[in-house]
């Protein structure tokens, strides 16, 4: 009798304990525990964080193992645990918080014409020219990364040039599929082209006469810091479609984010690059690349993130926090244009990054909704040029107007495939209104082809429509220098304000981010051979501009905090383009500090700002206390009435609230000459008096540091919430010594901005790849 009672618990408890365990639903958290003191070891560290773990545990289900232990500069780990022990470990003394993690929600910040160049398969291709170290002197003894070893990648692929390579694979693993090395390396190898590209902006090697593929752009293609050295940290994979067997994105998962930022410190880089970032803002302290930059300040590190492509609409930045450098893409002087010829004589402007040309003559021209087989044309679709919908009958020997618009899952080469499948002779790939005039494409198309904006779209399909025998010649594609006005932002860079805190100007700067030549391998997909250098657009392109120069103001002042850099990049920056007149959007406007911050960086400036608005760790931490975020670092008490938030020492001043009169707190340390008298100077925003006290600062020798005022009044209510700017007007305000103009922006409201929460999603494109780079000088 006994025996079988055993025997039924045994059962049961065989029987309840798989019921149980799908109960308890286990999900991936992070736990967060602040910094470290200095006084223990990794291993002594990793001791700690096992006990923390084991001290929740319920049962030994699942096991007590931890993913990342982080133990350079973040302390943390990142462990599988169900929601209570999550709780548990949320309640201890010591954990700061406990955040689930979750797949999907940083993407790289690459443009829709990037996404779709069609070029997937391919962090770092370490062949390339781009990364080759002659001359360069031995690796520093301070640096103390590794060259971690996996597929197609080993301890040889680095030199003096790239002197650190690491992945980053578990957090992904977890959520999605093992990695399937026919999709990407698992090593640091690059797999797409993102990673290489945006390397090579920020440090690659001077490498004379390359060019794009299609031989355009040609000339030398260098970094913004050519002798740094280059350390990369890959962080996201491929997401694969299991039924199609296809790639079907890239996700770069916040555990793993973590644990490469977190390395990186502890290697010694001096200059992070970080091209992704979260698709939806959220506080500082849930997001990963914001608290791992926050522990990279305490080291003096910069970091430059894109702010985003998902402009022109307000509010759309990322990467918010004031120790980031959050950075705005602009155009360069640089177009490839192939512009179309029409029969009437019209001449339409088109960019093309194809070498295939048409003979000189006219041909016929056609709307592609007007040559699908015929069962084809009521279908909405029609004329997208789908797989399959071309007639070749009614196709053959024409020239075929494309549509394309902002939901199209259809990349534009796969389009020049369709109508060269058909027998059509060129493509024209035309955007719809939701596109605009801008968001031109330079693909390298298998056939002669090029992208025209809504405006060129609606005078060709008019002219096909009014004529009986309309025809067209698209001019073969040539680099166009010179152009002008340049720089202007480009349409789809991120903009401001700052949708997490509105009194923190955002983003901070713009840098080139369209249309930017940059090391590439991989084999052309329109059967042009194999590939080195090819243009890219997106902030992702624009933030490794800023972190190759913050090298080089690095190199020039190697013990300048994080925040003194950011500050001499800010304060000379330009607000004229190459006209000598205010630098424009794409629809014509006058940029304004949503757009680019302080304006566009200038190299031959930066080194030497003159002043500099410096800020330490303890002021991060003391402005995160100012918003309510007071238990990021446990070892750190906030005072008990926190500063306001507008005396944190920036270089740029946002008040989005302004009731009656605003005194706001500056520090000027001077770096310029000995001695020198800077005078103040304003344009007051709108509306807005702004009074500086004093108004003029000597300083007697370097280093000296001066403090003044800033008086903000409303002369009179402030625009209309329905303006483009939402209620707000622009100002700066400048010091200047004769040598030296040390600008700050002013962006000024009364009610604040009307955020548009945008819950539909805009995309059902396929999300970019590549990975994070992090450099030294
Ligand atoms: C690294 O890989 C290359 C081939 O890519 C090979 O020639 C070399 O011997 C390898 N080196 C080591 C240390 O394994
Ligand atoms: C990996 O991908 C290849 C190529 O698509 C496929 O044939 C293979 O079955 C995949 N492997 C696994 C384990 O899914
Ligand atoms: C640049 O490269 C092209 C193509 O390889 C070659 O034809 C040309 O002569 C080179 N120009 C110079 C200045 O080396
Ligand atoms: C962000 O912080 C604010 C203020 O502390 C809070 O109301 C809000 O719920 C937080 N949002 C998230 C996503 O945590
Ligand atoms: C148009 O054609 C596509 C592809 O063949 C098909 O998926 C879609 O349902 C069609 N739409 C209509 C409205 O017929
Ligand atoms: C688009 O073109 C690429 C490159 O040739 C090809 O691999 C892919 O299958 C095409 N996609 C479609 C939907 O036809
Ligand atoms: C910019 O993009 C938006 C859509 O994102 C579009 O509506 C607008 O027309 C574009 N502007 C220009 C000038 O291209
Ligand atoms: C097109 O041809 C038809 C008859 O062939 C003629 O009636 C019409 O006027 C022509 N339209 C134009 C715009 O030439
Ligand atoms: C909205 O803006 C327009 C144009 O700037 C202006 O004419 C109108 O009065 C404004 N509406 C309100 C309610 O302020």
């Amino acid at each position: 009798m006994k025996n079988f009672a055993k025997l039924l618990h045994l059962v049961s408890f065989l029987v309840f304990l798989p019921i149980l365990a799908s109960c308890e639903k286990r999900e991936l958290y992070i736990v967060y525990l602040g910094d470290h003191d200095g006084s223990k070891t990794h291993q002594e560290i990793e001791d700690t964080h096992h006990r923390h773990l084991l001290s929740v545990k319920q049962n030994e289900q699942g096991g007590s193992h931890i993913m990342y232990s982080y133990k350079n500069s973040v302390n943390g780990f990142a462990a599988v645990l169900t929601a209570e022990e999550a709780k548990l470990l949320s309640e201890k003394d010591e954990v700061v918080f406990v955040a689930e993690d979750k797949p999907n929600m940083f993407s790289l910040r690459t443009t829709r014409s990037w996404e779709f160049m069609g070029l997937e398969g391919g962090s770092i291709w370490p062949e390339s020219r781009s990364f080759n170290d002659e001359g360069l002197g031995p690796v520093p003894k301070s640096w103390k990364g590794i060259c971690q070893a996996g597929i197609s990648f080993n301890s040889s692929h680095c030199n003096r040039k790239i002197v650190g390579a690491r992945y980053y694979l578990k957090a992904y693993e977890y959520f999605h599929d093992k990695l399937n090395n026919s999709f990407d390396f698992q090593s640091p190898r690059d797999s797409f082209g993102h990673g290489t590209h945006t390397a090579s902006i920020a440090a690659g090697r001077k490498v004379e006469n390359v060019s794009d593929i299609g031989e355009f752009a040609r000339g030398t293609a260098t970094g913004g810091a050519p002798l740094a050295r280059l350390a990369v940290y890959k962080v996201c994979w491929p997401l694969i479609d299991r039924i199609k067997n296809k790639k079907s994105g890239t996700d770069c998962v916040q555990a793993d984010i973590l644990a490469a930022m977190d390395d990186a410190i502890g290697d010694g880089v001096d200059v992070m690059s970080i091209s992704l970032g979260l698709d939806d803002p959220v506080n500082h302290t849930r997001d990963t690349i914001v608290i791992g930059a926050l522990h990279a300040i305490k080291k003096n590190i910069v970091v430059s993130c894109s702010a985003g492509n998902s402009g022109p609409a307000g509010g759309s930045a990322g990467n918010l926090a004031p120790w980031v450098i959050s950075v705005a893409a602009s155009t360069i002087d640089r177009i490839i244009s192939s512009p179309v010829v029409l029969g009437n004589g019209i001449k339409i402007e088109g960019e093309s990054g194809t070498p295939y040309k048409l003979e000189k003559k006219m041909y016929p021209l056609v709307y592609a909704g007007d040559v699908v087989e015929p069962h084809l044309f009521t279908n909405s679709s029609a004329g997208l040029c789908l797989p399959g919908f071309l007639s070749p009958e009614k196709t053959k020997g024409k020239i075929v107007v494309c549509m394309t618009n902002f939901h199209d899952a259809i990349r534009p080469f796969n389009k020049s495939q369709e109508v060269k499948r058909a027998g059509g002779v060129g493509m024209i790939l035309a955007n719809s209104p939701d596109l605009g005039d801008t968001n031109l494409y330079t693909n390298s198309y298998n056939l002669p082809s090029t992208s025209v904006g809504a405006n060129g779209a609606t005078t060709i399909l008019n002219y096909i429509k009014s004529s009986n025998n309309s025809v067209a010649q698209i001019e073969p594609a040539m680099t166009v220098l010179g152009i002008k006005p340049a720089p202007s932002m480009a349409n789809w860079s991120s903009t401001g304000p700052n949708p997490i805190d509105e009194d923190i100007l955002k983003p901070d700067i713009a840098a080139p981010g369209a249309y930017i030549l940059g090391a590439w391998e991989k084999q052309n997909n329109a059967g042009l051979g194999y590939m080195k250098y090819m243009m890219a657009s997106g902030t992702s392109m624009a933030a490794p501009h800023v972190a190759g120069l913050a090298a080089l103001v690095k190199a020039v002042h190697p013990t300048w905090s994080s925040a003194a850099i950011r500050s001499a990049l800010m304060t000379t920056a330009t607000l004229t383009n190459n006209l000598g007149k205010p630098i424009i959007t794409a629809s014509g406007e006058v940029a304004n500090p949503f757009h680019f911050g302080s304006g566009h960086v200038r190299p031959t400036k930066a080194a030497d700002p003159g002043l500099i608005y410096d800020a330490s760790f303890t002021d991060y931490l003391l402005y995160l206390c100012s918003i309510g975020d007071q238990k990021v670092v446990p070892s750190f008490h906030c005072p008990k009435v926190p500063p306001s938030v507008h005396d944190l020492n920036h270089p740029s001043l946002a008040i989005s609230h302004l009731r009656g009169t605003k005194i706001v707190k500056r520090t000027v340390t001077n770096v310029g000459g000995r001695k020198s008298v800077y005078r103040a100077s304003v344009r007051a925003p709108r509306g807005i008096s702004v009074k500086l006290s004093p108004n003029i600062l000597y300083f007697n020798r370097v280093g000296e540091k001066q403090s003044f005022t800033i008086t903000i009044k409303a002369k009179r209510s402030l625009r209309a919430r329905n303006s483009t700017t939402g209620g707000y007007s622009f100002g700066s305000y400048t010091w200047k010594d004769g040598i030296h103009v040390v600008r700050s922006p002013i962006a000024v409201s009364q009610t604040g901005y009307p955020f548009v929460r945008n819950t539909t999603p805009v995309k059902n494109l396929p999300r970019g790849v590549g990975d994070k780079e992090v450099q030294r000088g």
